[in-house]
């Protein structure tokens, strides 16, 4: 019978959760005892709760998931966890995820995975816990989880507990007298049968099989070898009547197959390329773990996430979930381009604005005030989970233009002449080393919050910007009064424009420096956005010094 051991352990330096969860190369997590001081800290975390309890396990089929799996059903069979649902091969998406915690009402669940990053034995690996709302867990509890993880002694594991989780089955084990549980689930059935609630899979699958008077709606959907893979072969192929050469790169692999799984115009160029060359009406790509999306038109027009997010808050009228839920607000992140604050304003629907990442949504959500929401960092959701989530926002989208019989272009020139057009580019700089860039953001914030900057005039390319407001953005949140503080540097111009900088929080090495840029125009809505933002471009790189500090002369990734 297997029995609880009791392992000394010492404390790891290093193991806060940044944007996302825990995020460090493969190597880094085959530490001895790394990943179990890790795994042992959620629970401890979340000990008043844990006995009989039932948590969800899943991860996005990269390197390493499944003996993470192995190591958290052995250490959760130790701690009084009741009953863990794990996906199949250890495979669930991230909305999966949500989605199954909400609907077996379990504590919470640990996802594997570094979501958009590069996986295999050289690459990134990560975990990350979502609490019983289905989303990531808040900054008071990764905080919590980060302390206990400077003060580990020890951790409990049941090391001679076998179960096989390529097979779908429920297996039951007596630790020490205390019954276990662990069912092994199909990883696509719970979040496919949700997907058929929110749309009407009638209407895409007659879009995209064509019908009499109108011909097929040619989709070319791209899983990046990632968790989508079988989610999208179910729903695309076996729901919605898409042929084979409607889905591409639709088997997880452990390493992406070598593929950077970001979907954006640089990492996904293989699947715009292919609409580019191709017969397709829309194209759309998901990240590794299932929740990013990218979306883009025939001739690969692209979509940016921030005008995706105000389409889709101006047509959630085509979207069944919505006629039953109504629609309440709508909230986007900080850095996203402001399109859906006009949709908002038109609509009549309260708008929020939090700082970059998903779980600043969920207690908007929870405290039913927020029924939609993105980010420029190619995230779209709503309210039916706590993730956002990709493969949703495919079918928002095909709802969108089933009910509009647009094309994906027109939807948006339509968009654009009646609301306006907010520009917007973000410019990565990607593995700089750190110390000058968080120099760079001191010095920054400095002279921004300087006497006199508010008022300053700024010029370049024939244009000149008058600043209205800069600061370190901070957010509080206004269901739970919680404050988060510098959030990234913003520079507000009087023309609305803005120019926002920040290091990201999902990198493993490094640092990798964003800037965005927003610029909103009310009637020349149909120019190229790298034009049109050329001079507030040069007014950043002026103002934040950045080739200096971070010695490129150019970003790794435009979007
Ligand atoms: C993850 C989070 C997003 C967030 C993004 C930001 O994808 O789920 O909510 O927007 O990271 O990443 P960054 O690298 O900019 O911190
Ligand atoms: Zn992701």
């Amino acid at each position: 019978m297997p029995s609880v051991v009791t392992v000394d352990t010492n404390p790891f330096e290093g193991q806060k959760p940044g944007t996302s969860g825990l995020r460090k190369k493969v190597k880094v997590f085959v530490q001895e005892h790394y990943t179990e001081n890790f795994v042992q800290s959620i629970l401890d975390a979340n000990k008043d709760s844990l006995k009989g309890s039932t948590l969800v396990v899943g991860g996005d089929g990269r390197y390493l998931v499944r003996e993470v799996v192995d190591k958290i059903i052995k250490i959760s069979a130790a701690n009084g966890v009741g009953k863990l649902l794990v996906g199949q091969n250890g495979i669930l998406s991230t909305p999966a995820v949500s989605c199954i915690i909400r609907k077996y009402k379990a504590l919470g669940g640990i996802v594997l995975t570094a979501s958009h990053n590069p996986g295999g034995i050289d690459n990134d690996f990560g975990i990350k816990f979502n609490c019983a709302n289905g989303g990531p867990a808040p900054d008071a509890t990764t905080n919590q989880i980060y302390a206990l993880t400077t003060a580990i002694k020890q951790y409990k594991i049941v090391p001679d507990l076998v179960c096989d989780i390529n097979k779908i089955g429920v297996s039951n084990y007596d630790i020490d007298g205390s019954k276990f549980t662990v069912e092994v689930i199909d990883s696509v059935n719970d979040y496919v049968a949700y997907m058929k609630e929110i749309f009407d899979f009638n209407k895409i699958k007659a879009l995209i099989q064509g019908t009499d008077k109108r011909k097929p709606f040619n989709v070319l959907i791209d899983s990046m070898n990632g968790v989508t893979g079988p989610y999208v072969k179910r729903i695309f192929l076996d729901e919605l009547g898409a042929k084979e050469g409607n889905v591409r790169r639709i088997v997880p692999l452990e390493d992406f197959g070598g593929a950077h799984p970001d979907p954006n115009l640089t990492y996904a160029a293989d699947l715009v390329n292919a609409v580019k060359g191709g017969d397709y009406d829309l194209g759309a790509a998901f990240d590794g773990d299932g929740d990013r999306n990218m979306i883009i038109g025939r001739d690969a027009f692209f979509v940016t996430p921030s005008d995706s997010l105000a389409v889709l808050a101006n047509n959630l009228q085509h979207i069944p979930y919505f006629e039953r839920t109504g629609v309440r607000g709508y909230a986007r992140s900080m850095p996203t381009a402001a399109a859906v604050d006009r949709v908002a304003e038109a609509t009549g629907h309260e708008m929020f604005e939090v700082p970059t990442g998903w779980k600043y949504f969920g207690n908007l959500m929870d405290a039913g005030r927020l029924s939609l929401c993105g980010e420029e960092s190619f995230g779209t959701g709503s309210d039916h989970v706590r993730e956002k989530d990709g493969l949703w926002a495919a079918l928002a989208w095909l709802s969108v233009l089933a009910a509009t019989g647009l094309s994906v272009e027109d939807i948006l020139k339509a968009h654009w002449a009646k609301f306006g057009r907010n520009y917007f580019t973000r410019y990565d700089y990607e593995e700089c080393a750190s110390d000058p860039c968080n120099e760079m953001m001191q010095t920054l914030e400095k002279k921004i919050t300087s006497p006199g900057f508010v008022g300053s005039s700024h010029s370049s390319g024939g244009k000149t910007y008058v600043v209205k407001q800069a600061d370190n953005f901070s957010y509080m949140d206004p269901i739970d009064q919680s404050v988060a503080m510098k959030q990234g540097l913003r520079i507000i111009f009087e023309d609305g424009s803005r120019i926002v900088l920040r290091l990201s929080g999902t990198g493993s090495s490094g640092a990798t420096v964003r800037l965005y840029i927003d610029s909103y125009e009310a009637t020349n809505v149909l120019g190229d956005a790298q034009v049109m933002l050329k001079p507030l471009i040069d007014v950043a790189l002026q103002v934040s010094e950045l080739a200096k500090y971070t010695g490129r002369d150019a970003p790794t990734v435009i979007t």
